[in-house]
């Protein structure tokens, strides 16, 4: 008895050890998460005395911007903590016309521009000394992403940066390690015991044969109706969800390759739908827009803005999703050029009429005048692109049935309008009348 006794506090010792190990590589974690934001901080040169960044910013925003960034290469190298680099005097004169102080034969100009394959940046004879040193106080400011980051990461888990996500993943990485240790030293520890109550002569008590749980189960029939019932409604639920699943999608939202968002696009930006589904107005098919089309804005917009994050996606994610679009279009975004390798996105298909159904946009969008909203939702709110309506044939003719079709101003249908007015006795005509509910209209 002693010796079982002896066994149970030492698996409670090293329960207690392990439990110590944990708390001590979580503080330790704890305390290398915080210099690691107060190192983002520095590094950058200090501000020149009396500049004001903020203005700085305004005016780095109006004229630098299209070909400058502070954190990377665009068409001009990256300025951050360009104070440190260059003089003010030279940067004074740099900037209000490069073009000739590299004709002047400056070392450090000439240098400048041949290492960035003779591009030419404009000149800003307009802006003062004082204006530029704004800029160059706006530039000298420390990164600022980082601790804002940071902060995020403990109000919202959504917008953890991949910073905090590696710490996640260590964590998550030492904590199975423990846990492995952990199993692999209970079994020895096990062993070790009972090869040392072995020795001792020491009798471990034998299981006592016990009835196997699914007899146990079958002699208690109160059990066996209930799990019976249970069975019966949860396939019912199944077969019925099944029989349901034909020819209806509604609301299906595959992830895509690349996440791409309408909320983002048709709604923030206000772009127009037909400018990436150009063919909804001429043909049958919207169709899906080529990746040169996405590339016609995303040469410049390399990253999105910070106030485009949201709790559930952080802005590191989506500035990744845009380097997934560079990956397949080949885009070499340092170095502003293609590198002639690609890889084409295969978009998951949403909306898939059966094969025997004839839709055409151009009659609904161009002839009909119908939103695109009306048929597939309020789109420009999607943060991801699902079916909204079922596309069942109940679903075209009801729409059919209700919908006038719109008269004026279409020389096409004066004539026939007047004759089928007539028919019917009415004046105005749905798309049914028209003949939208002939069955041949809709099948091939
Ligand atoms: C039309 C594009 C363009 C604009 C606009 C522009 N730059 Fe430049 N900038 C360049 C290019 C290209 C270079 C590389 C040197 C070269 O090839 O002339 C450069 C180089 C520089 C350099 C030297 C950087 C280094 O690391 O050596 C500074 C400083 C600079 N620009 C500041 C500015 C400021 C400040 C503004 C806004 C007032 C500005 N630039 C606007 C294109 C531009
Ligand atoms: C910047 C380009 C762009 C704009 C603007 C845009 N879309 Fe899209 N659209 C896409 C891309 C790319 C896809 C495929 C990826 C996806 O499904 O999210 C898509 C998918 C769709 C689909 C699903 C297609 C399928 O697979 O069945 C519909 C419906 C759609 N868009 C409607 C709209 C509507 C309505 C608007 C205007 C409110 C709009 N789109 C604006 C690029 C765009
Ligand atoms: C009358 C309803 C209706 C309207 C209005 C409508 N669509 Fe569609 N759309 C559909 C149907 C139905 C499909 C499925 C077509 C298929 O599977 O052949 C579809 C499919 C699509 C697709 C998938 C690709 C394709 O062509 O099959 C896109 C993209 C799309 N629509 C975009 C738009 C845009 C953009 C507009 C507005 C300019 C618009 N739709 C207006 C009903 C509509
Ligand atoms: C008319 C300009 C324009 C076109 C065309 C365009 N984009 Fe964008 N896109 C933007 C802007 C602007 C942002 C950044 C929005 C912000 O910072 O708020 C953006 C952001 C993004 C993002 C990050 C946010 C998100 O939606 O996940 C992705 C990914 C993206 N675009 C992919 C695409 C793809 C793929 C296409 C082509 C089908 C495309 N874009 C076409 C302007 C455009
Ligand atoms: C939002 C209402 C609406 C929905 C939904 C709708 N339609 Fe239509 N459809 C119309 C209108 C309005 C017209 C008449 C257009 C015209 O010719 O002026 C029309 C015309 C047509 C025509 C041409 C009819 C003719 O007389 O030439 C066909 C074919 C058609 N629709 C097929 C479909 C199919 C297939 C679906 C379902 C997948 C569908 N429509 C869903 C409104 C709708
Ligand atoms: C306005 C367009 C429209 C008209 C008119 C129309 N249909 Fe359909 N029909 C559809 C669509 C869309 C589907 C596909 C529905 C789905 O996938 O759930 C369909 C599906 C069907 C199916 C297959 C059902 C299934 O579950 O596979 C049959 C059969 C059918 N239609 C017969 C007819 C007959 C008969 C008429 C004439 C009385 C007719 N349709 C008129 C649009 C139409």
């Amino acid at each position: 008895m002693k010796k079982v006794g002896n066994h149970n506090s030492i698996s409670r010792k090293l329960f207690f050890s392990i439990a110590l190990m944990l708390s001590i590589s979580f503080t330790s974690f704890a305390q290398e998460a915080i210099p690691a934001v107060d190192a983002a901080a520095p590094d950058a040169a200090a501000p020149s005395q009396g500049a004001d960044p903020v203005k700085g910013k305004e005016l780095f925003s109006a004229n630098c911007a299209a070909c400058h960034k502070l954190d990377a290469k665009a068409t001009g190298p990256m300025l951050r903590g360009i104070a440190a680099k260059y003089d003010a005097s030279w940067l004074h004169k740099w900037v209000r016309n490069s073009s000739e102080l590299i004709k002047s034969g400056d070392a450090q100009a000439v240098k400048v521009y041949e290492e960035n394959n003779k591009a030419v940046m404009s000149a800003f004879p307009q802006l003062t000394d004082g204006d530029i040193d704004n800029i160059i106080a706006y530039t000298s400011e420390p990164k600022a992403e980082a601790p804002a980051a940071a902060t995020a990461t403990e109000a919202v888990p959504g917008t953890a940066s991949s910073d905090s996500g590696v710490s996640n993943n260590i964590i998550l990485g030492a904590l199975s390690l423990v846990m492995l240790i952990l199993v692999v030293m209970l079994f020895l520890v096990n062993k070790v015991l009972s090869k040392v109550a072995k020795a001792n002569g020491i009798e471990v008590a034998p299981k006592t044969p016990t009835t196997p749980i699914w007899k146990a189960f079958a002699r208690n029939q109160f059990l066996v109706l209930v799990s019976a019932v249970f069975l019966l409604l949860a396939s019912a639920y199944f077969v019925y969800g099944f029989l349901m699943q034909i020819g209806v999608d509604q609301d299906y939202a595959p992830i895509q390759p690349i996440h791409y968002s309408h909320r983002i696009h048709a709604g923030s930006n206000g772009i127009s739908c037909k400018y990436c589904h150009s063919s909804a107005r001429v043909s049958k098919h919207s169709g899906i827009p080529s990746l040169n089309v996405c590339m016609n804005c995303h040469k410049s917009i390399g990253e999105v803005s910070d106030t485009t994050a949201t709790p559930e996606y952080s802005k590191a994610f989506y500035d990744a999703e845009i380097q997934k679009l560079y990956k397949a279009v080949g885009w070499d975004a340092t170095n502003q050029k293609y590198t002639g390798k690609t890889e084409p996105v295969k978009w998951i298909r949403i909306h898939n009429l059966p094969s025997f159904v004839y839709f055409n946009h151009s009659q609904h969008v161009n002839v009909a005048g119908i939103e695109c909203q009306t048929c597939h939702g309020p789109v420009q709110e999607y943060e991801i692109q699902k079916q909204f309506a079922p596309l069942t044939m109940g679903w075209c003719i009801n729409c059919h049935r209700k919908t006038e079709v719109k008269m004026e101003g279409n020389e096409y249908y004066t004539k026939i309008h007047e004759q089928l007015s007539k028919k019917y006795g009415v004046d105005k005509l749905t798309a049914a009348q028209m003949g939208g509910l002939e069955c041949g209209k809709c099948h091939y």
